[in-house]
């Protein structure tokens, strides 16, 4: 009988111990509202290659100043730490620069989701007059007459330089741009050692106030929209005056209940940036956590859960090869 009591007793705490791994993308991951980054996918390493020399290329502006990593810098956190960025001539923009890293697993791109993939997406800072400043006809011209441009091309795409190609190119190699391996991922792979007791308190509470109700999957975002805003109002509390910017998907569809909802941004390389939110209002994580907790969710969260879901976040980033972690 008494055996018999221990026993049930043991396999109680066993089942509250062991790790349950369920399949998901492939591999075995803890069943958990947030899923690991694949360390790799299948590309073609000639077009990654390819995209990473166009991606810093300046002839793609129009007066050969501006690369793509002007404001996507991959050293720092794929983005150009500051809270409006500066493209041709000085000029500057209305939103914050997101990261490149890991936008491939975006739903939509940009902060309002008016690019539904990232060869679509590329048009834009090419043709942004206050970006690069450029044109198609511009950027295949400079590049036609490049003879190690035009020979790179023709080794992977039969009709050479085309603007639909240079998309491809860039488009690929961005989803290479993926930063694995992150201590948090490690431990959704049954790493029990792969983070600090604060670290999974955080995450903890992360789940506990309804963070992951948006920022969830493999992006810890990327996959919905959100309002700025879902509870109070962000905007009038703010006090700077409203810009385009702020309206978000407004801005694309006309519809009034579209104001202010946004892409919900991945949460991955967070801990990294200088600036929080689509207007870098905000630069300490903490403060952009707690007005998270204010404003989605109506909630005061007391500095502790702050700092715990600070160190969860800071869980979250991973490696990639020409990530320089500070
Ligand atoms: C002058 C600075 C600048 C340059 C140059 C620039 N970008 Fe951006 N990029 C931005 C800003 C600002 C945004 C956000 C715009 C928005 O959402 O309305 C953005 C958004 C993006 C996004 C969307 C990410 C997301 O999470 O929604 C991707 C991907 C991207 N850029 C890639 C590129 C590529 C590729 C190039 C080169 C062809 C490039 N950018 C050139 C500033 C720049
Ligand atoms: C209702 C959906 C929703 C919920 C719930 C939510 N968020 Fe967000 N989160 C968003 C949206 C949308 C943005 C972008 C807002 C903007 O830029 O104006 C955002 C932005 C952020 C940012 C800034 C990211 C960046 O790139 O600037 C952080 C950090 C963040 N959220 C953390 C949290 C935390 C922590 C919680 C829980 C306490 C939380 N969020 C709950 C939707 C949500």
């Amino acid at each position: 009988m008494v055996i018999q009591i221990l026993r049930g007793l043991l396999f109680a705490v066993g089942l509250l111990v062991s790790i349950p791994l369920v399949q998901a993308d492939g591999h075995l991951t803890r069943d958990e509202p947030i899923l690991p980054l694949p360390s790799h996918i299948e590309l073609d390493s000639r077009k990654v290659h390819l995209g990473n020399i166009l991606y810093h290329d300046v002839r793609l502006s129009a007066d050969d100043t501006i690369s793509c990593a002007h404001c996507h810098n991959l050293e720092t956190n794929g983005s150009d730490g500051q809270p409006r960025s500066k493209g041709i001539g000085g000029a500057v923009g209305d939103i914050k620069a997101p990261t490149v890293y890991n936008s491939g697993f975006n739903f939509v791109q940009f902060w309002n989701g008016r690019a539904a993939s990232l060869e679509e997406q590329i048009g834009g800072p090419i043709n942004n007059p206050i970006e690069m400043g450029s044109s198609w006809p511009q950027v295949l011209a400079k590049l036609n007459a490049d003879p190690a441009m035009v020979s790179a091309f023709s080794q992977i795409y039969q009709d050479g330089i085309t603007e639909q190609n240079i998309r491809d190119a860039i488009a690929t190699f961005e989803r290479s741009l993926i930063t694995a391996n992150s201590p948090f991922d490690r431990w959704l792979l049954g790493d029990e050692t792969a983070i600090s007791e604060l670290e999974l308190n955080g995450y903890l509470l992360f789940k506990d106030y309804g963070c992951t109700s948006c920022h969830q999957g493999k992006n810890v975002g990327g996959n919905m929209y959100g309002y700025m805003g879902a509870i109070g109002n962000y905007f009038s509390d703010r006090g700077d005056e409203l810009t385009q910017a702020d309206l978000g998907r407004y801005q694309v569809s006309g519809i009034d209940d579209d104001r202010h909802l946004f892409k919900v941004p991945s949460l991955r390389l967070a801990a990294l940036q200088k600036f929080f939110f689509h207007d870098a209002s905000v630069s300490k994580l903490e403060e952009a956590i707690q007005i998270m907790g204010r404003y989605q969710l109506g909630r005061k969260i007391p500095n502790e859960d702050v700092s715990a879901i600070a160190a969860f976040l800071k869980s979250l980033v991973g490696t990639h090869p020409q990530l320089v972690k500070p």
